[in-house]
């Protein structure tokens, strides 16, 4: 089965509304490959004017989502506020919203099972940090991180897993290729050995942290990479190259 390509561009807390519609330029005058799928995930207050004003073949993600549907939870977005407004993806687990916000991986994993219930596809963080890895954790954070959002996933066609060290996340210090198709190809053998083989074949691994217009090509040849998770990058004309790196 071929993968599909997919290059998520999370532009986290940033930017003003010239930078968006910038951004929105940029994006629109990207060409994008057609075995690639381009997702950008604005800050929620631009969500809309992004989906407006992006062309098609772009879609639109929110950052993070709330598991109910509506109620007293200020400050909260609900699934079905995003499908409302023509939003389709998510971004659920990052390790920002882990570390920062206190998310734990059984939060993770409702929000992961209700955002799918609703009818979102799901962008599912996992990664190490810098003490897990040096004491050679990284298979067992990441397989704890990823069990718990596939005991709530029925069906795969909707998630795609994103593998991101938390020490290369904003540090410049990326992956190096070799390491990234390592850490990719155990979450591989973990989904076949737990899920199923199809799910395994199926579901598109992301690599991000500190991906950019020049190391992307690198990473995106490896066997078991299907794309990136992009932060400050995708704040940059160089975003378009790395979609273009994908081809
Ligand atoms: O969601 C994206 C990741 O946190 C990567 O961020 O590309 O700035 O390292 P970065």
């Amino acid at each position: 089965m071929t993968r599909n390509f997919f290059v998520g561009g999370n532009w986290k807390m940033n930017g003003s509304l010239s930078q968006v519609n910038s951004l929105v330029e940029i994006l629109n005058n990207a060409s994008v490959p057609s075995n690639t799928e381009v997702v950008v995930a604005p800050p929620a207050i631009y969500i809309d004017r992004v989906r407006q004003a992006v062309k098609k073949e772009i879609e639109v993600a929110a950052q993070n989502c709330y598991y109910k549907a509506s109620g007293a939870f200020t400050g909260e977005i609900s699934p079905e506020q995003l499908k409302d407004m023509g939003i389709n993806w998510v971004i659920i687990g990052h390790s920002e919203r882990r570390e920062i916000f206190g998310e734990s991986d059984d939060f993770v994993g409702a929000k992961t099972a209700y955002a799918l219930s609703a009818g979102l596809g799901v962008i599912a963080c996992i990664g190490e940090k810098l003490e897990e890895r040096e004491s050679g954790k990284t298979e067992e954070v990441c397989f704890r991180q990823l069990k718990a959002i596939a005991s709530h996933v029925k069906d795969w066609t909707h998630v795609v897993v994103a593998y991101e060290p938390v020490w290369a996340i904003g540090t410049g210090k990326v992956a190096t290729p070799e390491q990234a198709q390592e850490t990719h190809a155990a979450l591989r053998k973990w989904l076949a050995e737990n899920v199923s083989k199809e799910a395994a074949n199926n579901t598109r691994i992301l690599y991000g942290g500190s991906v950019n217009g020049k190391n992307a090509a690198e990473l995106g040849k490896k066997e078991d990479i299907d794309g990136f998770l992009v932060g400050g990058a995708s704040l940059k004309p160089e975003f378009a190259d790395i979609i273009a790196a994908s081809s």
